[in-house]
């Protein structure tokens, strides 16, 4: 067996393992054995991420002696629907899967997010394991049990926590991810050290070119630093009553820049959450609860990367400032219509601030101008 980092997420008796590492997909027969335990198994997965990678999972399983049945969605946001849940359960119904059987999710957010909520609402629940394929499922998406699609009225609305057996990531396997999307994973990255670890960004700010270059040590270290901090968060707050709203740093900015662009595949999430997080540095200082140079520091550290700021954004975002707010309106932290905004003290330290005043933040937005703040 190769080596690879194992990151617990303790949860009593729903806890779980993170490995980490270069090769695990052709392990994940020998590590999954014990928990699919005799079981059915179902891998489903997308048609980019089945091609280059289904053969090797499921050929590491049979060789264990395990029965695989494979389900390629198509690739995209769009599948995080009913019409592709249903067509899921139907299919995993018709071939007789119970509850002691095992869903496998290979591949990106969009695939872990359904396959974790099949696997939920399966007979009242069935075994589930993650195979993140991208970086920002092997930071973030893949750990902590959130499950969803999409509805009609907005994102990740129909889901439930449930968490997985086992999250299998695969640092080699990012070697096919096309420069933008390991972006959008390092912006989820970075979050973890402006939430919580000053060391952490610092650490970044020198070695985030070798994670963005992939360099193995490089990535694994930035993949079990996310996780380690993600799980530690999980265990104390699992269903978000509290502090594991501080995952959601530069969200409540990034949904709105999100529900402007209209979902289009010319804005993918950590994008918005980059030029979120930087924007919610900027209104921390405006705020006055955070210093003008931390607020820059932010940004430098994004320029330097290259990562989506506001004037990367579309157009559909930047000529609507006035509709930011009412996006913001609908941010799932905000309860009974006072807006809560995760904030920064400094670099590391950020907050749940409930009770946001709506016309200072209107103000904020409409007059909002990266080089003037
Ligand atoms: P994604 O699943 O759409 O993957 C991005 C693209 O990369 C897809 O086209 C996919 O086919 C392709 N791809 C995946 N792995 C690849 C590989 N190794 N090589 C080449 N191509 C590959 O998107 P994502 O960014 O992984 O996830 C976004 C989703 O995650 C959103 O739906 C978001 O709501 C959700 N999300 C959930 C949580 C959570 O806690 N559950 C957290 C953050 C985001
Ligand atoms: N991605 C935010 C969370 O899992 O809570």
């Amino acid at each position: 067996m190769s080596t690879y980092k194992t990151v617990r997420v303790d949860l009593g008796v729903r806890s779980y393992d993170i490995l980490i590492g270069a090769g695990l997909l052709d392990q994940s027969g020998q590590i999954c054995v014990p928990l699919i335990d005799g079981g059915k198994v179902a891998i489903i997965t997308d048609d980019i991420v089945g091609p280059l990678y289904l053969d090797v999972v499921q050929s590491s399983l049979e060789n264990q002696g395990i029965h695989c049945h494979p389900i390629t969605l198509p690739a995209g946001e769009s599948t995080k629907n009913f019409t592709q849940l249903q067509a899921v359960l139907d299919e995993l119904l018709t071939a007789g899967f119970e509850r002691s059987d095992t869903l496998i999710a290979l591949g990106g957010g969009v695939i872990g997010d359904l396959t974790g909520f099949a696997a939920s609402i399966l007979k009242r629940g069935c075994k589930f394991i993650q195979i993140p394929t991208t970086l920002l499922a092997q930071v973030d998406s893949s750990v902590g049990g959130k499950t969803a699609i999409n509805a009609p009225q907005g994102k990740n609305l129909i889901g439930a926590f449930y968490q997985p057996q086992l999250v299998l990531a695969d640092i080699s396997a990012l070697s096919t991810l096309p420069e933008r999307q390991i972006k959008a994973g390092y912006a989820e990255v970075v979050k973890y050290g402006l939430l919580g670890n000053l060391g952490f960004f610092e650490w970044l700010e020198r070695y985030g070119q070798d994670v963005l270059a992939l360099d193995d040590a490089a990535i694994s270290h930035a993949v079990a630093v996310s996780c380690q901090m993600k799980a530690d968060i999980v265990a104390d707050d699992e269903r978000e009553r509290g502090q594991r709203a501080l995952l959601n740093l530069g969200h409540s900015f990034g949904h709105a820049f999100e529900a402007l662009a209209q979902y289009k595949p010319d804005l993918l999430h950590g994008e918005a959450v980059s030029a979120g997080m930087a924007m919610a540095f900027e209104y921390s200082t405006a705020r006055g609860l955070c210093t003008t140079q931390d607020a820059s520091r932010v940004k430098a550290h994004f320029t330097a990367l290259g990562l989506t700021g506001w004037d990367d954004l579309p157009n559909r975002v930047t000529d609507h400032q006035d509709k930011l707010l009412p996006a913001m309106m609908q941010d799932k932290k905000n309860e009974r219509g006072e807006i809560t905004l995760i904030l920064a003290r400094a670099i590391g330290d950020a907050f749940v601030s409930k009770g946001e005043d709506a016309e200072f933040l209107n103000n904020f937005l409409l007059g909002y101008d990266p080089e003037n703040t």
